[in-house]
């Protein structure tokens, strides 16, 4: 829970590097995102959004620099002026603050619903089952699956698909919630239904969000900043009404112009 007197960073990127190969995906790239903020992230293909997103997941490995997870540094930290990894064990511990929904839903389709969701709360966090299975109840009601626990991924639609995904998500208690291009796999008259759940979570949460979408309405509804990306640089931040009604830089307009 954030408090007045606690201002440490959800989240914070310093001089963070990323390279695959030969290829620079993100330089010297420093943001802070406070506890409780939703900021959205956007910018064209390529621009390194998701590798953002994966790197606070501990999914990719740091090229250089640091990232912070309130004041906890993730993967390295600095000790004697050296850059030191941190520990698998250490990486672990901190990403169980974290929750990542991805574009193709990525549940197990061998496992129930119930099983999916309970998974990690009952390995990871060693709750009992009984605990994991109520309060995965209780999620399943509130993304409006009530009646869905027993069904296997597969036989349910997309949409239903990133609900259930959602509420793993939301199973572990997350401090941060990252969301990438969650509604881009689906059918335009299913993104709704799992935009709803979304608003829902941000208007009864104080999760922090990071979020890649293209909804611009859903980011102007949820988010309090958003950041534009290009070549793995920040090329203008503003809150979204700023954004999308008066963007400053030209590389942003061309960027608005193309997706709406
Ligand atoms: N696993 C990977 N191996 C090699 N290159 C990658 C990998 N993941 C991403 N990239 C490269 O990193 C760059 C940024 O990709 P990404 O973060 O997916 O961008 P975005 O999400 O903004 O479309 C692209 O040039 C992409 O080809
Ligand atoms: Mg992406």
């Amino acid at each position: 829970m954030p408090s007045a007197t606690d201002n440490n960073p959800a989240i914070l990127f310093e001089d963070v590097e990323k390279r695959f190969g030969d290829n620079v995906v993100l330089k010297d790239l420093n943001f802070s995102v406070a506890k409780g903020d939703r900021v959205t992230l956007i910018g064209p293909s390529g621009s390194g959004k998701t590798t953002i997103l994966r790197l606070v997941m501990t999914l990719e490995e740091l090229s250089g620099g640091y990232i912070y997870i309130e004041d906890d540094p993730l993967a390295y930290e600095k000790r004697d002026g050296k850059r030191v990894a941190l520990r698998e064990k250490h990486r672990n511990e901190i990403r169980k603050r974290i929750g990542m929904v991805f574009q193709q839903f990525n549940l197990f389709p061998n496992m129930t619903v119930m099983e999916n969701i309970i998974e990690a709360p009952v390995h990871v966090l060693g709750m009992s089952k009984a605990d994991a299975k109520a309060k995965a109840q209780g999620l399943l009601d509130q993304v409006g699956l009530a009646d869905k626990a027993n069904q296997h991924p597969l036989q349910l639609s997309g949409g239903q698909q990133q609900r259930v995904a959602i509420a793993r998500a939301l199973a572990m208690d997350p401090d941060i919630l990252l969301l990438d291009e969650v509604t881009s796999a689906l059918d335009p008259e299913i993104v709704g239904e799992v935009l709803a759940v979304l608003r829902q979570v941000a208007e009864t949460t104080d999760i922090t969000m990071l979020i890649v979408t293209h909804e611009m309405q859903f980011a102007k509804d949820v988010s309090n900043r958003v950041m534009m990306f290009d070549g793995g640089h920040i090329v203008e931040e503003n809150t979204p009404e700023e954004m999308f009604s008066n963007p400053q830089e030209e590389r942003t307009k061309q960027f608005l112009h193309a997706i709406v």
